[in-house]
């Protein structure tokens, strides 16, 4: 998968993705990801990217021009399959694991990242593909949510997590919470790790889980118990 990045402030979206699983999975050529300084797209001495909004208010305006050059630039360089182009904002597609797998199965994908008060609509109009948010609240700017929709995406890469069971029962994998975890010591300031997952009993320690992890979806998210049962209603 190539996936690039169009923003005005290049570290905010490569620090977050230069450690751990994601970094790994970038040394070993699941995905490479490049991260595309909007300035670089300007023409002015000055570099500038941002302008007043037409009809006056407060806030700058990101520029259309940098953009466009930018994802005509990246489609010029490489040999892409008409990658989804998305822009990062509050006002998108609310995010959700869902669509995490679907992002994972495209080859390319190009994200541009809104800062300030926003972008010139022409961008939004004519070059976006999709809008996407990571939760009702509002950053600073696309980059921070762009790093957590790449970083939810590149670990459902092939490979990118050793062990793939472990994607395979995340939280929302199977429409519930994960259940809980626990690793030595086996006791710990009288606080003792349950006895079910010390017995071996494979099929118990399963069903316990299981318990756990509907239990736990009841407790702190009945909202997606719904979900489960409109699905099965349309089955
Ligand atoms: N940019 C600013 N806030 C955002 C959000 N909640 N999701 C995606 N992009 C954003």
């Amino acid at each position: 998968m190539k996936i690039f990045v169009v923003t005005a402030f290049p570290k905010l979206v490569r620090g977050p993705l230069d450690e751990s699983i994601i970094k790994r999975a970038v040394g070993k050529e699941i995905v490479s990801i490049k991260i595309l300084d909007l300035r670089d797209f300007t023409n002015d001495k000055h570099k500038q990217v941002d302008d007043y909004p037409y009809g006056g208010g407060a806030g700058m305006i990101l520029k259309p021009e940098p953009f466009f050059r930018a994802v005509e630039h990246i489609k010029a360089q490489e040999v892409l399959e008409n990658p989804s182009v998305i822009l990062m904002t509050p006002q998108g597609k609310s995010y959700t694991q869902d669509r995490a797998k679907s992002l994972a199965r495209e080859s390319d994908l190009i994200f541009l990242c809104g800062h300030y008060k926003g972008i010139d609509e022409r961008v939004r109009e004519y070059l976006v593909t999709e809008e996407i948010s990571i939760g009702d609240y509002v950053l600073t700017g696309g980059e921070l949510a762009a790093a957590v929709v790449i970083d939810s995406v590149v670990r459902l890469l092939p490979g990118a997590i050793g062990d793939f069971d472990s994607a395979r029962s995340d939280s929302f994998e199977n429409g519930l919470l994960d259940c809980p975890y626990y690793t030595r010591p086996e006791s710990y300031r009288g606080m003792k790790v349950p006895q079910i997952l010390l017995s071996g009993h494979h099929a118990e320690i399963e069903k316990w889980r299981k318990d756990k992890s509907l239990e736990h979806t009841e407790i702190r998210r009945a909202d997606l118990l719904g979900n489960i049962v409109k699905s099965i209603d349309k089955t």
